[in-house]
Protein backbone atom coordinates (compact mmCIF):
# COMPACT_ATOMS: atom_id res chain seq x y z
CA UNK A 1 0.00 0.00 0.00
CA UNK A 2 1.25 3.26 -1.06
CA UNK A 3 -0.23 5.26 2.82
CA UNK A 4 0.64 4.33 6.25
CA UNK A 5 -2.36 3.39 7.62
CA UNK A 6 -3.75 1.22 4.94
CA UNK A 7 0.17 -0.63 4.84
CA UNK A 8 -1.03 -1.06 8.78
CA UNK A 9 -3.82 -2.58 7.82
CA UNK A 10 -2.59 -5.22 5.96
CA UNK A 11 -1.44 -6.73 9.36
CA UNK A 12 -4.54 -5.99 11.01
CA UNK A 13 -2.63 -2.73 12.72
CA UNK A 14 -3.51 1.26 12.89
CA UNK A 15 -0.65 4.28 12.18
CA UNK A 16 -2.31 7.14 13.41
CA UNK A 17 -0.97 10.52 14.38
CA UNK A 18 -1.52 13.17 17.46
CA UNK A 19 -4.30 15.57 16.49
CA UNK A 20 -4.40 19.45 17.40
CA UNK A 21 -7.90 20.74 17.18
CA UNK A 22 -6.28 23.97 16.10
CA UNK A 23 -4.94 22.82 12.43
CA UNK A 24 -7.42 21.06 11.32
CA UNK A 25 -8.51 24.19 9.37
CA UNK A 26 -4.87 24.23 7.90
CA UNK A 27 -5.34 22.57 4.39
CA UNK A 28 -1.65 20.80 4.43
CA UNK A 29 -2.20 19.60 7.39
CA UNK A 30 -6.13 17.59 7.00
CA UNK A 31 -4.92 16.57 3.92
CA UNK A 32 -2.31 14.64 4.97
CA UNK A 33 -3.98 13.62 8.21
CA UNK A 34 -6.90 12.31 5.88
CA UNK A 35 -4.55 10.53 3.52
CA UNK A 36 -2.13 8.82 5.69
CA UNK A 37 -3.73 8.38 8.93
CA UNK A 38 -6.13 5.67 10.27
CA UNK A 39 -5.89 6.16 13.77
CA UNK A 40 -5.68 9.72 15.93
CA UNK A 41 -4.75 10.88 19.18
CA UNK A 42 -6.23 14.46 20.58
CA UNK A 43 -2.77 15.93 21.67
CA UNK A 44 -4.58 17.99 24.57
CA UNK A 45 -8.29 18.48 23.87
CA UNK A 46 -8.94 15.73 26.26
CA UNK A 47 -6.84 16.35 29.21
CA UNK A 48 -8.33 17.19 32.72
CA UNK A 49 -7.50 21.10 32.03
CA UNK A 50 -9.17 21.38 28.44
CA UNK A 51 -12.33 19.17 29.80
CA UNK A 52 -12.87 19.99 33.68
CA UNK A 53 -11.65 23.53 34.27
CA UNK A 54 -14.09 24.20 37.31
CA UNK A 55 -15.29 21.16 39.40
CA UNK A 56 -18.31 19.31 37.56
CA UNK A 57 -18.14 21.95 34.16
CA UNK A 58 -17.37 20.06 31.25
CA UNK A 59 -15.80 21.04 27.75
CA UNK A 60 -15.85 18.43 25.16
CA UNK A 61 -15.95 21.18 22.41
CA UNK A 62 -12.63 20.75 20.94
CA UNK A 63 -12.41 17.18 21.46
CA UNK A 64 -15.54 16.23 20.09
CA UNK A 65 -14.21 18.43 16.93
CA UNK A 66 -11.61 15.97 16.33
CA UNK A 67 -13.40 12.82 17.29
CA UNK A 68 -16.19 13.78 15.00
CA UNK A 69 -14.03 14.44 12.11
CA UNK A 70 -12.09 10.95 13.27
CA UNK A 71 -15.74 8.88 13.00
CA UNK A 72 -16.61 10.52 9.61
CA UNK A 73 -13.03 9.40 8.05
CA UNK A 74 -13.18 5.85 9.44
CA UNK A 75 -10.16 6.74 11.90
CA UNK A 76 -9.98 4.83 15.25
CA UNK A 77 -10.04 7.28 17.78
CA UNK A 78 -6.71 6.78 21.26
CA UNK A 79 -8.50 9.08 24.07
CA UNK A 80 -5.45 10.51 26.05
CA UNK A 81 -5.69 10.33 29.38
CA UNK A 82 -8.14 10.37 32.05
CA UNK A 83 -5.79 10.54 34.84
CA UNK A 84 -2.58 12.55 34.65
CA UNK A 85 -0.38 14.58 37.21
CA UNK A 86 0.29 17.21 34.29
CA UNK A 87 -2.21 19.22 32.56
CA UNK A 88 -4.39 19.16 35.64
CA UNK A 89 -6.24 22.11 36.75
CA UNK A 90 -5.26 23.74 40.10
CA UNK A 91 -8.37 22.79 41.94
CA UNK A 92 -7.68 19.27 42.17
CA UNK A 93 -4.08 19.29 42.53
CA UNK A 94 -5.32 21.28 46.02
CA UNK A 95 -7.40 18.79 47.00
CA UNK A 96 -6.29 17.39 50.55
CA UNK A 97 -9.48 14.84 51.12
CA UNK A 98 -9.31 11.02 49.95
CA UNK A 99 -12.55 10.98 50.08
CA UNK A 100 -13.63 13.94 48.04
CA UNK A 101 -10.73 13.35 45.64
CA UNK A 102 -11.88 9.89 45.25
CA UNK A 103 -15.00 11.22 43.80
CA UNK A 104 -14.25 14.11 41.73
CA UNK A 105 -11.46 11.18 40.00
CA UNK A 106 -14.31 9.03 39.18
CA UNK A 107 -16.89 11.80 38.34
CA UNK A 108 -14.34 13.11 35.72
CA UNK A 109 -13.74 9.51 33.95
CA UNK A 110 -17.07 8.13 34.63
CA UNK A 111 -18.14 11.77 32.84
CA UNK A 112 -15.39 12.01 30.15
CA UNK A 113 -15.70 8.24 29.03
CA UNK A 114 -19.74 8.38 28.86
CA UNK A 115 -19.56 11.52 26.49
CA UNK A 116 -17.22 9.57 24.23
CA UNK A 117 -18.77 5.92 24.48
CA UNK A 118 -19.21 4.32 21.62
CA UNK A 119 -16.43 5.85 19.66
CA UNK A 120 -13.37 5.15 21.18
CA UNK A 121 -10.64 2.73 20.57
CA UNK A 122 -8.55 2.64 23.46
CA UNK A 123 -8.63 4.98 26.58
CA UNK A 124 -4.91 5.79 28.10
CA UNK A 125 -6.79 5.98 31.89
CA UNK A 126 -4.19 6.80 34.14
CA UNK A 127 -0.98 8.12 32.40
CA UNK A 128 2.72 8.45 33.95
CA UNK A 129 2.02 7.31 36.99
CA UNK A 130 5.32 6.11 37.71
CA UNK A 131 8.54 7.54 38.70
CA UNK A 132 12.00 8.13 36.51
CA UNK A 133 14.85 5.89 37.39
CA UNK A 134 13.27 4.23 40.40
CA UNK A 135 10.44 1.77 40.15
CA UNK A 136 8.25 4.30 42.50
CA UNK A 137 5.18 5.62 41.50
CA UNK A 138 5.37 9.24 40.95
CA UNK A 139 4.09 11.95 43.92
CA UNK A 140 1.32 13.22 42.23
CA UNK A 141 -1.34 14.43 44.10
CA UNK A 142 -3.83 11.01 43.37
CA UNK A 143 -0.64 8.78 44.45
CA UNK A 144 -0.72 10.85 47.45
CA UNK A 145 -3.92 11.51 49.21
CA UNK A 146 -5.42 8.48 47.89
CA UNK A 147 -2.36 5.86 47.63
CA UNK A 148 -1.77 3.05 45.40
CA UNK A 149 -4.95 1.30 44.78
CA UNK A 150 -6.01 4.95 43.09
CA UNK A 151 -4.68 3.43 39.68
CA UNK A 152 -7.34 -0.07 39.87
CA UNK A 153 -9.95 2.02 41.10
CA UNK A 154 -9.42 4.51 37.94
CA UNK A 155 -9.31 1.46 35.54
CA UNK A 156 -12.75 -0.18 37.09
CA UNK A 157 -14.29 3.30 37.43
CA UNK A 158 -13.07 3.70 33.37
CA UNK A 159 -14.85 0.05 32.39
CA UNK A 160 -18.13 0.97 34.20
CA UNK A 161 -18.35 3.75 32.34
CA UNK A 162 -17.32 2.51 28.92
CA UNK A 163 -17.24 -1.33 28.96
CA UNK A 164 -15.86 -1.25 24.93
CA UNK A 165 -13.07 0.84 24.72
CA UNK A 166 -9.86 -0.71 25.59
CA UNK A 167 -8.28 0.60 28.72
CA UNK A 168 -4.65 1.24 28.44
CA UNK A 169 -1.98 2.37 30.80
CA UNK A 170 0.22 4.92 29.24
CA UNK A 171 3.99 6.24 29.93
CA UNK A 172 7.35 7.04 28.67
CA UNK A 173 10.60 5.54 29.28
CA UNK A 174 9.53 2.01 29.63
CA UNK A 175 11.11 0.90 27.19
CA UNK A 176 14.10 -0.77 27.67
CA UNK A 177 13.65 -3.92 29.75
CA UNK A 178 16.17 -3.47 32.17
CA UNK A 179 15.23 -0.07 33.35
CA UNK A 180 13.32 0.09 37.10
CA UNK A 181 10.63 2.57 35.90
CA UNK A 182 9.64 -0.38 33.36
CA UNK A 183 10.08 -3.56 36.07
CA UNK A 184 7.91 -1.45 38.42
CA UNK A 185 5.11 -0.74 35.22
CA UNK A 186 5.73 -4.71 34.31
CA UNK A 187 5.03 -6.19 37.74
CA UNK A 188 1.76 -3.40 38.27
CA UNK A 189 0.40 -4.86 34.78
CA UNK A 190 1.03 -8.92 36.51
CA UNK A 191 -0.62 -7.72 39.84
CA UNK A 192 -3.83 -6.67 37.48
CA UNK A 193 -4.21 -9.34 35.04
CA UNK A 194 -3.75 -11.70 38.18
CA UNK A 195 -6.26 -9.94 39.88
CA UNK A 196 -8.44 -9.33 37.50
CA UNK A 197 -8.42 -5.28 37.14
CA UNK A 198 -9.94 -4.36 34.05
CA UNK A 199 -6.76 -3.40 31.96
CA UNK A 200 -6.46 -4.25 28.36
CA UNK A 201 -3.31 -2.66 27.29
CA UNK A 202 0.19 -0.97 27.78
CA UNK A 203 0.73 2.36 25.79
CA UNK A 204 4.83 2.69 25.01
CA UNK A 205 4.68 6.62 24.41
CA UNK A 206 8.41 5.95 22.73
CA UNK A 207 10.18 9.42 22.60
CA UNK A 208 13.25 8.83 21.51
CA UNK A 209 16.58 10.41 21.13
CA UNK A 210 18.80 10.30 18.03
CA UNK A 211 19.50 6.63 18.70
CA UNK A 212 15.76 5.44 18.64
CA UNK A 213 14.78 2.56 20.53
CA UNK A 214 16.87 0.53 23.29
CA UNK A 215 17.79 -3.02 21.59
CA UNK A 216 15.59 -4.30 24.13
CA UNK A 217 12.56 -2.66 23.16
CA UNK A 218 11.30 -5.87 21.02
CA UNK A 219 11.58 -8.15 23.98
CA UNK A 220 9.90 -5.12 26.34
CA UNK A 221 6.74 -5.43 23.89
CA UNK A 222 7.05 -9.27 23.91
CA UNK A 223 7.27 -9.30 27.66
CA UNK A 224 4.43 -7.33 28.22
CA UNK A 225 2.00 -9.04 25.46
CA UNK A 226 2.70 -12.51 27.10
CA UNK A 227 1.33 -11.20 30.55
CA UNK A 228 -2.09 -11.00 28.27
CA UNK A 229 -2.01 -7.22 27.15
CA UNK A 230 -1.90 -5.43 23.91
CA UNK A 231 0.53 -3.24 23.54
CA UNK A 232 0.88 0.19 21.53
CA UNK A 233 3.18 2.72 20.56
CA UNK A 234 1.56 5.43 21.83
CA UNK A 235 3.82 8.92 21.05
CA UNK A 236 6.18 7.84 18.54
CA UNK A 237 8.62 11.13 17.63
CA UNK A 238 12.79 10.54 16.84
CA UNK A 239 15.16 13.46 17.57
CA UNK A 240 16.34 14.17 14.26
CA UNK A 241 14.11 10.90 12.62
CA UNK A 242 16.41 8.97 11.82
CA UNK A 243 15.14 6.50 9.09
CA UNK A 244 17.05 3.47 10.49
CA UNK A 245 15.79 4.43 14.21
CA UNK A 246 12.41 4.80 13.03
CA UNK A 247 12.20 1.37 10.81
CA UNK A 248 13.45 -0.47 14.16
CA UNK A 249 10.57 0.85 16.19
CA UNK A 250 7.83 -0.27 13.58
CA UNK A 251 9.78 -3.39 13.05
CA UNK A 252 9.60 -4.12 17.32
CA UNK A 253 6.06 -3.49 16.80
CA UNK A 254 5.83 -5.78 13.84
CA UNK A 255 7.72 -8.44 15.96
CA UNK A 256 4.88 -8.72 18.34
CA UNK A 257 1.25 -10.06 17.39
CA UNK A 258 -0.56 -8.03 20.02
CA UNK A 259 1.44 -4.64 19.07
CA UNK A 260 -1.78 -3.82 17.60
CA UNK A 261 -0.45 0.00 16.02
CA UNK A 262 1.41 2.70 16.25
CA UNK A 263 1.20 6.43 17.10
CA UNK A 264 3.34 9.65 15.59
CA UNK A 265 2.98 12.49 17.97
CA UNK A 266 2.19 15.18 15.63
CA UNK A 267 2.30 15.37 11.24
CA UNK A 268 4.80 17.63 10.27
CA UNK A 269 8.32 18.87 12.19
CA UNK A 270 6.51 22.41 12.86
CA UNK A 271 3.56 20.74 14.72
CA UNK A 272 5.55 19.01 16.97
CA UNK A 273 6.21 19.61 20.61
CA UNK A 274 10.16 18.68 20.35
CA UNK A 275 10.15 21.12 17.00
CA UNK A 276 13.59 21.67 17.58
CA UNK A 277 14.18 18.44 17.02
CA UNK A 278 12.87 17.88 13.79
CA UNK A 279 11.24 14.55 15.38
CA UNK A 280 8.36 13.66 12.96
CA UNK A 281 7.87 11.70 9.79
CA UNK A 282 7.08 14.91 7.66
CA UNK A 283 8.63 18.39 7.20
CA UNK A 284 7.40 21.88 8.04
CA UNK A 285 6.34 22.04 4.35
CA UNK A 286 4.49 18.54 4.15
CA UNK A 287 7.22 16.68 2.25
CA UNK A 288 7.91 13.29 3.21
CA UNK A 289 10.98 12.56 4.93
CA UNK A 290 13.70 10.28 4.61
CA UNK A 291 12.14 8.50 7.97
CA UNK A 292 8.52 8.28 6.24
CA UNK A 293 10.10 5.85 3.91
CA UNK A 294 11.82 3.85 6.24
CA UNK A 295 8.55 3.55 8.12
CA UNK A 296 6.53 2.75 5.03
CA UNK A 297 8.78 -0.19 4.03
CA UNK A 298 8.99 -1.86 7.36
CA UNK A 299 5.43 -1.53 8.11
C1 LIG B 1 2.29 17.26 25.13
C2 LIG B 1 1.71 18.01 23.95
O1 LIG B 1 2.27 17.50 22.76
C3 LIG B 1 1.98 19.49 24.09
O2 LIG B 1 1.26 20.23 23.09
C4 LIG B 1 1.58 20.00 25.46
O3 LIG B 1 1.97 21.35 25.61
C5 LIG B 1 2.20 19.16 26.56
O4 LIG B 1 1.84 17.80 26.35
N1 LIG B 1 3.46 12.79 27.31
C6 LIG B 1 2.10 12.79 27.04
C7 LIG B 1 1.52 13.82 26.13
O5 LIG B 1 1.39 11.87 27.49
O6 LIG B 1 0.22 14.19 26.51
C8 LIG B 1 2.40 15.05 26.05
O7 LIG B 1 1.86 15.90 25.06
C9 LIG B 1 3.83 14.66 25.76
C10 LIG B 1 4.39 13.78 26.84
Amino acid sequence: ADTLGAQAAQSGRYFGTAVAAGRLGNGTYSTILDREFNAVTPENEMKWDATERTRGSFTFTAADQIVGRAVAQGQRVRGHTLVWHSQLPSWVGSITDAGTLRTVMRDHITAEATHFKGKIYAWDVVNEAFADGTGARRASVFQKVLGDGYIEDAFRTARAADPVAKLCYNDYNIENWSDAKTQAVYRMVRDFKSRGVPLDCVGFQSHFGTSGPPASFRSTLANFAALGVDVQITELDIAQAPATAYADTVKACKSVARCTGITVWGIRDSDSWRSGENPLLFDGAGNKKAAYGAVLSAL
